[in-house]
């Protein structure tokens, strides 16, 4: 299995576009397969957004209609949730898998939403095309081995799938090889101390991304009481084993040592990320990734259907910044205590719309390309620019700055310093100018950077660029008016 990583961002290509970020020359000139991935993505995104129909289901399928009665399904009954897993498996993705009745049966929509969010996630946050290969770890695979099954049916992705347990990691094996995917899903059986993210003991020197949905309770008590109160939704009758779903420390325990790794391994893991059962934990995880001075980050909340709520947390040492949509994607964003949201990575102002909208998308992109920009490359057709910059070089004080340290440098004499710009850019962003019936909206987005003030900063800099090159069109615009 090729194991070579792609974390080390391409910083030449500076084209972003928005959803996904986008490489050079792909945005004008989409391949066929390109084309083909995104349409498979979006057919995947429409999964599960209706409750599934039982009726078709069995009609579809004469094992699912064996159990089925109707349009109903007895969650009660383990025989008839297995096969409904094992139906949407085949159905929807082309997968076989066989389950241990005394082992978890996870729910097909709420695991698909995880790879779906985590594919948002590792698209946004790119300058390169998505439907790339890319190299997980799920941490905890199970007997299922389901998060690496699904997602490669959606991927070429490859996995190291990690499982304690070793009548699950059996199974999950069997899975895997009655799917054909050996060649891309390694299942590694690990014992409960050994590190959670295996890359050293596997000799690994990078991945791009982790998952996890880790063992839930901290004790057999606290599982038993979550189930007396109904927490737990009616796939509970499949709970499994109790390894499955206990651990020191309950899933806060587990996903923290996922983050002691972390801070350790920081960019040989792109994304690390981490499925929740309580929202408390995914206020507690923030809180400590806030203490661990981590600002990238991103947090969403997975519905699935009127009961079941998980949250997802991923973390990144990088400056690749993730669409808002992913990365503030829960409402529960102010938890007490206060907003467990990170800094938003998308601005828009609108304003009416001018005499001509071509001119003032131009006029828009020669402000921006007249700062000293490591890169700014503008699609006329989209409106839409990509920039890259090596600090605030649009504040006065910035200028000023420069003014004093070129004054007196022979010409020529700053291609070191020029290089060593490249090398640190601090802040990457994408500005489009989008048409409305009645308005025009200039959006833009954070890329790539560290920095949220900077971000700001960008923000009121592009506010006055939008107000003079809407004031360069106002004489016209009156003109058109009397
Ligand atoms: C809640 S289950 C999730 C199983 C599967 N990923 C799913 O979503 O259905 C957690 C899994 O983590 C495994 N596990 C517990 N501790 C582990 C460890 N230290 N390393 C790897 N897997 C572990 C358990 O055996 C169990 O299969």
């Amino acid at each position: 299995m090729a194991m070579a990583s792609r974390h080390q961002q391409s910083a030449a290509a500076a084209a972003a576009a928005e959803p996904p970020v986008t490489v050079r020359g792909d945005a004008a000139d989409p391949s066929a397969s390109r084309l083909a991935q995104a349409a498979r993505d979006a057919e995947f995104r429409q999964l599960y957004r209706e409750a599934p129909d039982f009726k078709e289901l069995s009609r579809r399928d004469p094992a699912f209609a064996a159990v089925a009665r109707g349009r109903e399904l007895d969650f009660d009954d383990a025989e008839s949730v297995v096969q409904l897993t094992k139906t949407l498996l085949a159905l929807d993705f082309g997968l076989r898998i066989e389950l241990p009745r005394d082992r978890l049966c996870p729910p097909v929509p709420n695991r698909h939403n995880y790879v779906l969010w985590l594919k948002g996630l590792l698209d946004t946050s790119s300058y390169d095309a998505p439907g790339r290969p890319l190299v997980g770890v799920d941490v905890g695979t199970g007997a299922s081995c389901i998060y690496p099954l699904l997602a490669c049916a959606q991927r070429p992705w490859s996995f190291i799938a990690t499982e304690v347990d070793a009548e699950s990691a059996r199974w999950a094996r069997r899975n895997v090889e009655s799917n054909d995917l050996a060649g891309r899903i390694r299942v590694v059986e690990r014992a409960a101390d050994d590190a959670l993210l295996p890359l050293d003991d596997l000799g690994l020197g990078a991945v791009d991304f982790c998952m996890t949905n880790p063992p839930f309770y901290a004790s057999e008590a606290a599982m038993r009481a979550s189930a007396e109160k109904k927490a737990r939704p009616p796939h509970a009758v499949c709970t499994g084993a109790t390894t499955e779903m206990v651990t020191d420390g309950g899933e806060l325990g587990f996903v923290g040592r996922i983050l002691d790794e972390s801070l350790a391994l920081r960019g040989r893991v792109r994304w690390y990320s981490a499925m929740l059962g309580f929202l408390s934990s995914a206020v507690d995880l923030v809180a400590r990734l806030g203490r661990e001075g981590v600002a990238n980050f991103a947090v969403a909340e997975l519905v699935q259907g009127s009961k079941t709520r998980r949250w997802v947390v991923a973390w990144s040492f990088g400056p690749m910044r993730p669409a808002q949509h992913v990365a503030r994607g829960t409402k529960a964003g102010s938890a007490k205590g206060g907003s467990i949201l990170p800094a938003a990575t998308e601005f828009e102002t609108t304003v009416p719309t001018p005499a001509s909208v071509g001119a003032f998308a131009r006029r828009l992109r020669d402000t921006i390309g007249a700062l000293h920009l490591l890169s700014w490359r503008w699609d006329e057709e989209a409106m839409r620019g990509h920039g890259r910059a090596v600090d605030r070089v649009w504040a006065r004080a910035w200028r000023r700055k420069r003014k004093r340290e070129t004054e007196g440098v022979p010409a020529g004499g700053r291609g070191e310093a020029a290089e060593e710009d490249e090398a640190r850019c601090s802040f990457g962003f994408m500005v489009e100018v989008r048409v409305a019936v009645d308005a025009v909206a200039v959006r833009c987005r954070w890329v790539e950077g560290f920095d949220a003030v900077t971000f700001e900063s960008f923000q009121g800099f592009l506010k006055a660029s939008v107000a003079s090159a809407l004031e360069a069109d106002a004489p016209r615009t009156r003109r058109a008016e009397t």
